[in-house]
């Protein structure tokens, strides 16, 4: 449904959640510990569209080592709130991985799905290393058993909002993280 209503938008924002200065810190944090972590080896952020995009962005711009970027998507939500159980990837990336440590980018880890069919997809194309960085976790949430190497913040059960996350397409721009309002 295309949204025009700038009132609209606003009151599905129920409460922030995590702010900007607390992402801001985050990534930072983070941004040094890859720094050490990858420092003299060939890096690769994958990240996974759209969801993650902006923290793609921001991570990226936190890490003061060379690196590359590339791109993949999955489609595992449709349009409101519920997951539909299965997982398509739509975007694929076209380099060679082999001679690249990967560091997958996510933006919400919830059933765990889409995460391990993109997880196995890259591992058997036998990159030096493979781990995942994801921005949020939702463990209550969990179908399939998969954990993060790094994750920037856990959170409670609740549909969530904003910093690159959608409900229906929209609310990615909000520059913090909030819960929807059903
Ligand atoms: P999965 O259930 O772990 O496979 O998560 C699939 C995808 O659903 C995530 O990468 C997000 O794009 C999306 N998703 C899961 N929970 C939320 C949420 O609370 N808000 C917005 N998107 C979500
Ligand atoms: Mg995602």
């Amino acid at each position: 449904m295309i949204m025009t209503d700038k009132n609209n938008f606003e009151k599905r924002i129920e409460r922030v959640l995590i702010s900007e200065d607390e992402i801001r810190q985050k990534l930072a944090e983070y941004g040094s510990i890859i720094d050490r972590e990858y420092e003299g080896k060939p890096l690769l952020l994958v990240s996974v569209l759209k969801g993650a995009f902006i923290f793609l962005a921001d991570l990226s711009r936190n890490i003061s080592i060379p690196h590359e970027i590339a791109f993949m998507a999955a489609q595992s939500y449709f349009d409101g709130t519920t997951s539909s159980g299965n997982v398509n990837i739509t975007l694929d990336i076209a380099q060679d991985i082999s001679n690249y440590n990967v560091l997958i980018v996510e933006d919400i880890i919830d059933t765990g799905r889409t995460l391990s069919l993109i997880y196995d997809k890259l591992r058997a194309r036998a990159p030096l290393s493979l781990k995942v960085i994801t921005l949020l976790d939702k463990p209550e949430r969990r179908v399939v058993d998969f954990n993060a190497d790094y994750t920037l913040f856990t959170i409670p059960d609740h549909f969530v909002i904003g910093y690159g996350l959608d409900c229906g397409e929209y609310y990615r721009n909000l520059p913090y993280i909030a819960q929807y309002r059903e």
